[in-house]
């Protein structure tokens, strides 16, 4: 059912953005800068990020509190806007979309997982997840079919009338995962999504999301500060004063703790155009 529904959305992505079919990279950005600034004070978390995303890449990015992740995902998924540079999907600059086509990529084309989960505690599992058909205007009871659908596939199948707030962290995570899904996008990115989890959560969570993400065929960008999951990606940047590099291999006679990360096959972004 989800990969013949996944070639439509794929279809409907490529019509509404143009994509060239034969086009490697879905997501680039160009020069990317953010600066926040308030009184005297200036931030700079991104100063120029030229990255590029293959379709179908898992990516993981790190790097330390506060060097602009979150910043960055928020960009990409056009909740906020940049100071300066681009952010391109398959080729359309996204701040020149109409208000209409940027909602859809909001909507539609991204999927995103907050580290807490935001979900709304009175409302049930199923309710939750279909938040993103409801704000489209997709009929109640076809909302909730396709929620529940979701919520199966995340592992939460007899757990669609339970009320969001009785969940455990872990369960509360998988259906803030359902939710970013419901709407079959194509590039799914997570803030931090094993963030607040225990070790064998965030191990599940981690699997659930691997295996979701080469089921439906998704390029994920996720951020976070786990090293050994972020290895398990097919690619890990690191992202700090404001620049993006490939995270290094850790050294030979590193011990625990080291900071660093395997990378195999590790293209700069410039490598990969
Ligand atoms: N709305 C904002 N106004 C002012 N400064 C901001 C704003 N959002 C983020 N910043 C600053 O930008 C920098 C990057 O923040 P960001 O949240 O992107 O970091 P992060 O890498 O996600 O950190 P963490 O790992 O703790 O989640 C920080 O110095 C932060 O204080
Ligand atoms: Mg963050």
């Amino acid at each position: 059912m989800q990969g013949q529904s996944r070639t439509s959305v794929a279809v409907a992505d490529d019509q509404a953005f143009e994509v060239v079919r034969d086009a490697t990279s879905v997501l680039h950005t160009h020069n990317l800068t953010k600066v926040f600034r308030s009184g005297q004070q200036e931030t700079r978390p991104l100063d120029g990020i030229d990255l590029s995303v293959e379709r179908g890449e898992m990516i993981a990015i790190v790097g330390p509190s506060g060097s602009g992740k979150s910043t960055l995902l928020h960009l990409l998924a056009a909740l906020d806007t940049p100071t300066s540079g681009e952010v391109y999907f398959a080729r359309n600059s996204l701040w020149s979309l109409s208000e209409e086509k940027l909602a859809e990529y909001r909507n539609r084309t991204v999927g995103f997982v907050w580290q807490r989960h935001h979900l709304l505690p009175d409302f049930t599992a199923a309710e939750n997840a279909a938040m993103p058909l409801l704000v489209r205007k997709v009929a109640l009871k076809q909302s909730l079919k396709a929620a529940g659908e979701w919520l199966g596939e995340v592992g939460l199948g007899d757990r669609s009338e339970q009320r969001a707030g009785e969940l455990s962290g872990g369960e509360q995570q998988r259906v803030a995962i359902a939710r970013a899904l419901v709407n079959q996008p194509s590039v799914l990115l997570a803030d931090e999504p094993t963030g607040d989890l225990d070790e064998r959560n965030a191990e599940g969570i981690f699997d659930l999301m691997l295996r979701l993400h080469h089921s439906h065929r998704l390029t994920t960008i996720l951020a976070t500060h786990n090293s050994s999951l972020a290895r398990r990606t097919d690619r890990v940047l690191a992202l700090e004063h404001g620049k993006l590099a490939p995270a290094l291999e850790p050294h030979p006679l590193a011990g625990l703790g080291n900071t660093q990360f395997a990378n195999a096959g590790a293209k700069t972004p410039g490598e990969r155009g």
